[in-house]
Protein backbone atom coordinates (compact mmCIF):
# COMPACT_ATOMS: atom_id res chain seq x y z
CA UNK A 1 0.00 0.00 0.00
CA UNK A 2 1.32 3.45 -0.89
CA UNK A 3 0.94 5.95 1.71
CA UNK A 4 0.08 9.90 0.70
CA UNK A 5 2.85 11.95 2.42
CA UNK A 6 1.90 14.28 5.04
CA UNK A 7 2.91 17.75 3.78
CA UNK A 8 4.47 20.75 6.23
CA UNK A 9 2.24 22.45 8.37
CA UNK A 10 0.65 19.04 9.90
CA UNK A 11 0.75 18.82 13.28
CA UNK A 12 2.25 15.27 13.24
CA UNK A 13 5.35 16.06 12.12
CA UNK A 14 5.84 18.65 15.06
CA UNK A 15 4.92 16.05 17.44
CA UNK A 16 7.08 13.38 19.66
CA UNK A 17 6.61 9.72 18.28
CA UNK A 18 5.86 7.08 20.65
CA UNK A 19 7.53 3.80 21.25
CA UNK A 20 6.11 1.08 19.70
CA UNK A 21 5.46 -1.85 21.79
CA UNK A 22 8.24 -4.33 21.58
CA UNK A 23 7.18 -7.34 19.64
CA UNK A 24 4.61 -5.35 17.97
CA UNK A 25 4.52 -6.75 13.98
CA UNK A 26 5.35 -3.81 12.08
CA UNK A 27 6.50 -5.91 9.14
CA UNK A 28 3.42 -4.91 6.78
CA UNK A 29 4.08 -1.46 7.89
CA UNK A 30 8.12 -0.93 6.65
CA UNK A 31 6.98 -3.10 3.54
CA UNK A 32 4.67 -0.22 2.28
CA UNK A 33 6.85 2.30 3.99
CA UNK A 34 9.80 0.85 1.74
CA UNK A 35 6.92 0.68 -1.21
CA UNK A 36 5.59 4.44 -0.24
CA UNK A 37 9.46 5.76 -0.55
CA UNK A 38 10.27 4.13 -3.23
CA UNK A 39 7.40 5.43 -5.32
CA UNK A 40 8.29 9.05 -4.25
CA UNK A 41 11.94 8.64 -4.72
CA UNK A 42 13.37 8.92 -1.26
CA UNK A 43 16.12 7.87 0.59
CA UNK A 44 14.28 8.01 4.30
CA UNK A 45 10.99 7.96 5.10
CA UNK A 46 9.77 8.62 9.18
CA UNK A 47 6.45 7.04 10.12
CA UNK A 48 5.11 10.62 10.77
CA UNK A 49 5.21 11.07 7.14
CA UNK A 50 2.94 8.61 7.16
CA UNK A 51 0.85 10.52 9.45
CA UNK A 52 1.63 7.84 12.14
CA UNK A 53 3.70 9.33 15.02
CA UNK A 54 4.98 6.84 15.86
CA UNK A 55 8.94 5.61 15.97
CA UNK A 56 10.25 3.86 12.87
CA UNK A 57 11.58 4.76 9.70
CA UNK A 58 13.06 3.27 7.09
CA UNK A 59 16.19 4.42 4.34
CA UNK A 60 17.73 3.46 1.38
CA UNK A 61 21.05 5.35 1.22
CA UNK A 62 22.03 3.49 -1.62
CA UNK A 63 20.41 5.80 -3.44
CA UNK A 64 22.43 8.61 -2.63
CA UNK A 65 25.87 6.93 -3.49
CA UNK A 66 27.37 5.19 -6.46
CA UNK A 67 30.20 2.78 -8.12
CA UNK A 68 32.40 5.45 -7.44
CA UNK A 69 31.70 6.12 -3.67
CA UNK A 70 34.21 4.29 -1.35
CA UNK A 71 31.09 4.35 1.43
CA UNK A 72 28.29 1.33 1.09
CA UNK A 73 24.93 2.15 1.53
CA UNK A 74 22.48 0.25 3.60
CA UNK A 75 18.41 -0.07 3.29
CA UNK A 76 17.23 -0.75 6.44
CA UNK A 77 14.64 -0.29 9.11
CA UNK A 78 14.70 1.02 12.81
CA UNK A 79 11.84 0.84 15.24
CA UNK A 80 12.45 2.86 18.60
CA UNK A 81 15.87 4.27 17.55
CA UNK A 82 18.50 6.12 20.32
CA UNK A 83 21.10 7.85 18.96
CA UNK A 84 23.48 7.10 21.29
CA UNK A 85 26.73 9.47 20.36
CA UNK A 86 27.38 11.99 17.72
CA UNK A 87 30.69 12.47 16.96
CA UNK A 88 33.29 13.12 14.03
CA UNK A 89 34.10 16.26 12.25
CA UNK A 90 31.06 18.52 11.60
CA UNK A 91 30.12 19.18 7.92
CA UNK A 92 27.26 20.77 5.72
CA UNK A 93 25.12 19.07 3.47
CA UNK A 94 22.16 19.83 1.27
CA UNK A 95 19.09 18.21 2.82
CA UNK A 96 15.92 18.09 1.10
CA UNK A 97 12.11 16.23 2.67
CA UNK A 98 9.49 14.42 0.68
CA UNK A 99 7.55 16.58 3.28
CA UNK A 100 8.55 20.04 2.01
CA UNK A 101 8.79 19.54 -1.82
CA UNK A 102 10.81 21.81 -4.30
CA UNK A 103 12.96 23.41 -0.53
CA UNK A 104 16.41 22.21 -0.03
CA UNK A 105 19.08 24.07 2.81
CA UNK A 106 22.61 23.26 3.51
CA UNK A 107 22.53 21.60 6.94
CA UNK A 108 25.46 21.25 9.21
CA UNK A 109 25.49 17.71 11.08
CA UNK A 110 28.37 15.61 13.08
CA UNK A 111 29.62 12.91 10.09
CA UNK A 112 29.56 9.79 12.29
CA UNK A 113 26.93 8.32 14.96
CA UNK A 114 26.25 5.19 17.60
CA UNK A 115 22.38 4.19 17.03
CA UNK A 116 20.87 1.42 19.04
CA UNK A 117 17.81 0.09 17.63
CA UNK A 118 15.27 -3.23 16.94
CA UNK A 119 15.62 -4.20 13.33
CA UNK A 120 12.56 -5.26 12.01
CA UNK A 121 12.89 -8.82 13.30
CA UNK A 122 13.13 -7.47 17.29
CA UNK A 123 16.56 -8.34 16.67
CA UNK A 124 18.01 -5.43 19.13
CA UNK A 125 21.40 -4.01 17.38
CA UNK A 126 24.07 -1.12 18.19
CA UNK A 127 25.65 0.25 14.79
CA UNK A 128 27.77 3.12 13.84
CA UNK A 129 26.96 4.46 11.13
CA UNK A 130 29.00 7.05 9.23
CA UNK A 131 29.04 9.26 5.92
CA UNK A 132 25.77 9.75 3.74
CA UNK A 133 24.01 6.80 5.92
CA UNK A 134 24.52 8.72 8.74
CA UNK A 135 23.74 11.87 7.46
CA UNK A 136 19.88 9.87 6.33
CA UNK A 137 19.31 8.48 9.95
CA UNK A 138 20.15 11.80 12.04
CA UNK A 139 17.37 13.55 9.53
CA UNK A 140 14.80 10.59 9.98
CA UNK A 141 15.36 10.63 13.75
CA UNK A 142 14.79 14.02 13.99
CA UNK A 143 11.27 13.38 12.42
CA UNK A 144 10.38 11.07 15.20
CA UNK A 145 11.50 13.71 17.76
CA UNK A 146 9.30 15.96 15.80
CA UNK A 147 11.88 18.44 13.93
CA UNK A 148 11.88 19.47 10.46
CA UNK A 149 15.47 20.71 8.44
CA UNK A 150 13.93 23.82 8.20
CA UNK A 151 13.93 24.30 11.80
CA UNK A 152 17.76 24.73 11.78
CA UNK A 153 17.48 27.38 9.53
CA UNK A 154 17.77 30.85 10.99
CA UNK A 155 17.26 34.71 10.19
CA UNK A 156 17.71 35.17 6.63
CA UNK A 157 17.80 31.80 5.11
CA UNK A 158 14.60 31.10 7.65
CA UNK A 159 13.07 33.98 5.65
CA UNK A 160 13.49 33.01 2.31
CA UNK A 161 11.60 29.20 2.87
CA UNK A 162 8.83 31.14 4.87
CA UNK A 163 6.67 31.89 2.24
CA UNK A 164 7.39 28.58 0.18
CA UNK A 165 6.16 26.57 3.95
CA UNK A 166 3.14 28.52 3.95
CA UNK A 167 2.40 27.60 0.29
CA UNK A 168 3.09 23.82 1.03
CA UNK A 169 1.01 23.58 4.13
CA UNK A 170 -1.82 25.14 1.75
CA UNK A 171 -1.60 22.90 -0.78
CA UNK A 172 -0.05 24.82 -3.72
CA UNK A 173 2.81 22.74 -4.48
CA UNK A 174 2.50 20.03 -7.43
CA UNK A 175 4.35 16.70 -6.57
CA UNK A 176 4.54 13.21 -8.54
CA UNK A 177 3.50 11.81 -5.45
CA UNK A 178 0.34 12.22 -3.31
CA UNK A 179 0.24 14.14 -0.57
CA UNK A 180 -1.84 14.71 2.84
CA UNK A 181 -2.34 18.07 3.43
CA UNK A 182 -2.70 19.72 6.62
NI1 LIG B 1 12.30 14.39 5.90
Amino acid sequence: MIYPIVAYGHQVLKKEAEEIHEGDDVSGLISDMFDTMGKANGVGLAAPQINKGIRLFVLDSNLMLDEEDDEKGIRKAFINPIILDEYGDKYTFEEGCLSIPEVRAEITRPEKLTIEYFDENWNLKEEEFSGMTARVIQHEYDHLEGILFVDYLKGLKRRMVKGKLVDISKGKVSTDYRMLYP
